[in-house]
């Protein structure tokens, strides 16, 4: 039986994929109090890899992952060439512009500053939409951004509210939903697809009995 290899991102989204696969019997060694970064589960033959969010993608797409969790906000910004192949139902939240109350997002004649972690889905959908946009690439804490005046909004990720609402900024226009998904390497799902299959089912199985 060849190997798979698992790119897991760290953080919540992290963690809640590590229960949904110790939940199919995989991975159970998995612990990420420790600093381990690569966990093997001789016994089911996958390699689970640790990484930061934005780099899962870039694993599963040079084949160095076989498949990987991701969410969709990254596998659109990172426009990667690899399969999505199941929807989960984790990392729910949704993509906005924000700013402060009154401010206007569509202005012909006007430059908006847009601060972001996601420059081309926001180019995208700006330039869509016909409007010129002077581009802010940021790390973290968007949220400030338009309150220390560095842009007039922001596109980021809102879950719960609670960031924006911590700073006195409201959703403005609401632009995509997101949630987790679970993608391939499009070379390891011609040669390995058997053994991709069997654990996206095994997922399938368990979230029937979760959600019906
Ligand atoms: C994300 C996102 C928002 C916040 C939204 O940031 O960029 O800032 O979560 O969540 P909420 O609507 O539930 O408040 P993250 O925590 O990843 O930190 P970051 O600022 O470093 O991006």
């Amino acid at each position: 039986m060849s190997n798979i290899t698992v790119a897991i991102p760290k953080g919540r989204l992290g963690e809640q994929s590590i229960e949904l696969f110790k939940s199919i019997g995989v991975g159970k060694k998995i612990n990420t109090k420790s600093r381990k970064l690569i966990f093997k589960d001789e016994k089911n033959n996958i390699i689970f890899i640790l990484l930061k969010n934005s780099d899962v993608i870039t694993y599963v797409e040079n084949g160095v992952a076989d498949i990987g969790i991701a969410g969709r906000d990254m596998i659109m910004e990172k426009e990667a060439d690899i399969y999505q192949l199941h929807n989960l139902n984790l990392g729910k939240c949704k993509m906005s512009i924000a700013g402060i109350k009154g401010q206007e997002v569509f202005k012909k004649d006007m430059i908006l500053r847009v601060a972001t972690k996601f420059p081309k889905i926001s180019k995208n959908y700006f330039g869509k939409k016909g409007q010129k946009i002077k581009l802010i690439k940021l790390n973290g804490s968007i949220e400030l951004a338009p309150l220390v005046g560095l842009s007039d909004v922001i596109v980021d990720l809102v879950e719960t509210g609670n960031t924006l609402k911590a700073n006195g900024l409201e959703i403005l226009e609401d632009m995509y939903k997101i949630n987790a998904q679970i993608i391939s390497n499009k070379i390891s799902y011609k040669f390995k697809r058997k053994r991709i299959k069997e654990i996206i089912g095994k997922i399938k199985e368990i979230e029937e009995e979760k959600y019906d």
